[in-house]
């Protein structure tokens, strides 16, 4: 293809491709998220509606992961010292993908560290891959190296769900803790 047609035309496939990612993202979105029951850290069934009235902060991980969820919870933390006495509106859930080795037990140990507020979330793995599904994220447990220490592959994302249960917003992983802190503050004064 000379060159005089194929700059145009790659600017036409640019522009094409944004507007239909765009499309397909706001569409895809507003199907995504509603409401879960699992187990909590107490070992008692926990439900999305149980945080009715409050700013849910939610993510998927695993206890034995290496940096990415404890990041997210430093985050959470961060946001929450923010607050300050406005702390009490927001819960963060923390749905682990890994149940076979994170127990209400483990979870209840690993939550605390950082937060009291944090509820720790695990379930059947089938429960778990539903509400995976649901909020369209992924997981992958790496068992193939037959190793205790397998490594868990998970969507990183950050879910904001609103006071009625919506989920609002998706923030990437490496946003600001600022970035969080504005959503929240947000949905807070709205109320
Ligand atoms: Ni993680």
């Amino acid at each position: 293809m000379n060159n005089r047609l194929f700059k145009p035309l790659m600017f036409l496939l640019v522009l094409l491709s944004t507007i239909f990612n765009n499309a397909s993202y706001s569409q895809e979105k507003s199907g995504i998220g509603g409401d879960f029951t699992l187990t909590s850290q107490q070992d008692k069934p926990y439900s999305l509606k149980d945080a009715r009235g409050k700013v849910v902060l939610m993510f998927f991980g695993f206890t034995h992961c290496p940096d990415v969820c404890p990041n997210i919870l430093g985050s959470i933390k961060a946001v929450l010292a923010e607050l300050g006495d406005s702390a009490d509106q927001v819960k963060p859930l923390f749905i682990s993908v890994d149940p076979e080795r994170d127990t209400p037990e483990v979870l209840s140990e690993y939550v605390k560290y950082f937060d009291p507020s944090v509820v720790g979330l695990t379930g059947t793995q089938d429960q778990i891959d539903a509400v995976v599904k649901q909020y369209r994220a992924r997981y992958r447990l790496d068992k193939d190296n037959g190793s205790e220490s397998y490594n868990v592959d998970h969507t990183s994302n950050l879910y904001v769900i609103d006071q009625q249960g919506k989920l609002v917003r998706i923030i990437p992983y490496g946003m600001p803790a600022s970035e969080i802190l504005n959503t929240v503050n947000k949905l807070i004064s709205t109320t």
